[in-house]
């Protein structure tokens, strides 16, 4: 299926579009049989999905030039219709090299890291914050998590709120290509609620992988192809309604490397994060806000 002009991409970083591929669509997670194995730090696992996961294909390619021309930035460019990537300042990237996270082993390491010298802490939390403030759009952002994950991890999201205090890592249960977004949205209204940006912290690149369609594009794609009642497609089902029905529908890849950020509208969009094929913990911080340029 062709790439439909839906959410551009805004990218300020030298690489280009060479960052980003595309694939041929998405896959129930038990119709591809590929147990990659997270084997980190003493830590040992295939990671498994929930019951209703949809993943990426893998056949990943480089964009053609119509593509690159249907995620072009144009000039209404905003905080639900837009990704934007970009690399962080030199000062920045500076006071997050002094803390040394990107060796650590394990989350408890990175927290520990981060407040273990509340001087570094305190300059890095000032340039931060200055950086952050200039994209914000003068309204108010704020801090969401450190998010850490094991390498080797084709998508990462999973909802470990479900799951016993003292649960294993095998036990998790990852949530295949979402959107974000809570019981107070709606398909319609999923793009009132600002994107976020997350910073990768790591030693490595990670992959941002998302579809460039808003919720409401989604859902009217869904609305001609099928004959469906409004009430059961939902803010929380939409994902699985969609892959089912569009499983041909290209998703996009994008390789950010150390200290490079992506901001998402990720309720608007299905999108997850990717540590596939890498070596080493992955780190990044994520802060919601209505970030734009
Ligand atoms: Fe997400």
């Amino acid at each position: 299926m062709k790439l439909k002009r839906g959410i551009m991409i805004h990218n300020q970083l030298l690489e280009g579009y060479d960052i980003v591929t595309i694939n041929s669509g998405s896959v129930f997670h038990n119709d591809r049989i590929a147990a990659d194995t997270v084997d980190f730090n003493g830590l040992q696992y295939i990671p498994q999905y929930e019951e209703d996961a949809y993943i990426v294909k893998r056949d990943w390619r480089k964009l053609s030039a119509v593509e690159k021309k249907t995620l072009q930035p144009n000039n209404n460019c905003n905080d639900y219709n837009t990704v934007y990537l970009g690399d962080i300042p030199d000062d920045l990237k500076i006071c997050f090299k002094q803390l040394a996270l990107d060796d650590s082993k394990s989350r408890d390491e990175v927290l520990r890291k981060l407040s273990y010298d509340a001087q570094k802490t305190k300059k890095l939390s000032t340039k931060l914050d200055s950086f952050l403030f200039n994209y914000a759009n003068k309204k108010p952002y704020s801090f969401h998590c450190i998010g850490v994950n094991p390498p080797n991890i084709e998508l990462v999201a999973c909802d470990t709120t479900k799951l016993p205090p003292n649960f294993k890592p095998s036990d998790i249960r990852y949530m295949g290509l979402h959107n974000d977004g809570t019981t107070l949205m709606s398909i319609y209204t999923a793009h009132k609620f600002g994107n976020r940006i997350s910073i990768n912290l790591s030693s490595e690149s990670r992959h941002f992988i998302f579809v460039n369609l808003s919720m409401i594009q989604a859902y009217n794609m869904l609305k001609k192809k099928m004959s469906i009642n409004e009430n059961d497609i939902n803010i929380a089902n939409i994902p699985q309604i969609f892959f089912k029905h569009f499983p041909d529908y290209p998703v996009l890849k994008i390789k950010l490397k150390p200290y490079q950020y992506y901001i998402a509208p990720t309720d608007n969009c299905f999108h997850d994060g990717s540590t596939l094929g890498n070596k080493n913990l992955d780190i990044c911080i994520i802060y919601f806000g209505s970030f734009q340029y």
